[in-house]
């Protein structure tokens, strides 16, 4: 499964990315304004930092403007994607970019069926929204195991990115769930590294070597 960071902040980026296991980077319009920086500055300084890719949301409405926004986004960097509202216009300008060659990520995915469009305009990624899901009382977890189904019924290479995502625990069942790649949060991607009984497991081996008295070095 590829893990992804949900972030703009690039000192966060930098640090988990040096742990070797970050594959890519989602951005949207809310962590932009976040980072009160210029999108431009951000989107690049992200893809000197990570080498997969790096999702750049645009935020026109109307199938040319989402178009013209889109090329200039993808001059930035090799590695940016171009990310998409799953609206009528945005999947005609997803199927445009996949006739251009530029890799697109169709967000703000809340049913297998708009899954299923996204697919069949060429779309690279679906971020299904689980967290989001979740908050209105049904089980975003649900939509990540039929969109797997659809895809799978029928070889879409459209890769499943579970997005929204608020705990641990929604990157395992993801996984579970056949869901190709997570973005997760910078703070939950930490917690993912910790479980108490390493912590307690860890402490008492210190405690036990210490009293050996031994250096292996
Ligand atoms: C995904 O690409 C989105 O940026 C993100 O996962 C949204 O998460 P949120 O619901 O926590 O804002």
């Amino acid at each position: 499964m590829q893990l992804f960071l949900d972030s703009t902040d690039v000192a966060a980026i930098k640090d988990l990315a040096a742990t070797g296991l970050v594959d890519g980077i989602t951005t949207n319009p809310t962590l932009i304004a976040k980072s009160g920086r210029p999108m431009a500055k951000v989107i690049a300084e992200i893809c000197a930092a990570v080498e997969g890719p790096v999702s750049a949301e645009v935020t026109a409405q109307d199938t040319a403007g989402m178009l013209d926004e889109g090329r200039k986004l993808a001059t930035i960097a090799p590695n940016v994607v171009i990310k998409v509202p799953l609206t009528r216009d945005g999947l005609i300008a997803c199927r445009e970019f996949a006739h251009e060659g530029i890799s697109t990520n169709v967000t703000l995915c809340f049913s297998a069926a708009q899954a299923l469009l996204a697919a069949k305009a060429g779309a690279a990624y679906i971020s299904p929204f689980i967290g989001r899901l979740d908050d209105v009382g049904a089980d975003g977890m649900d939509l990540i195991v039929e969109i797997r189904a659809i895809y799978d019924n029928y070889d879409f290479d459209t890769e499943i990115l579970a997005a929204s995502i608020r705990t641990p625990t929604h990157v395992t069942n993801a996984a579970i769930a056949g869901a190709d790649c997570a973005t997760i949060p910078p703070d939950v991607f930490n917690d993912l590294f910790k479980h108490p009984l390493t912590e307690r497991g860890l402490d008492q081996f210190m405690k036990d070597w210490a009293k050996t008295g031994q250096s292996i070095l």
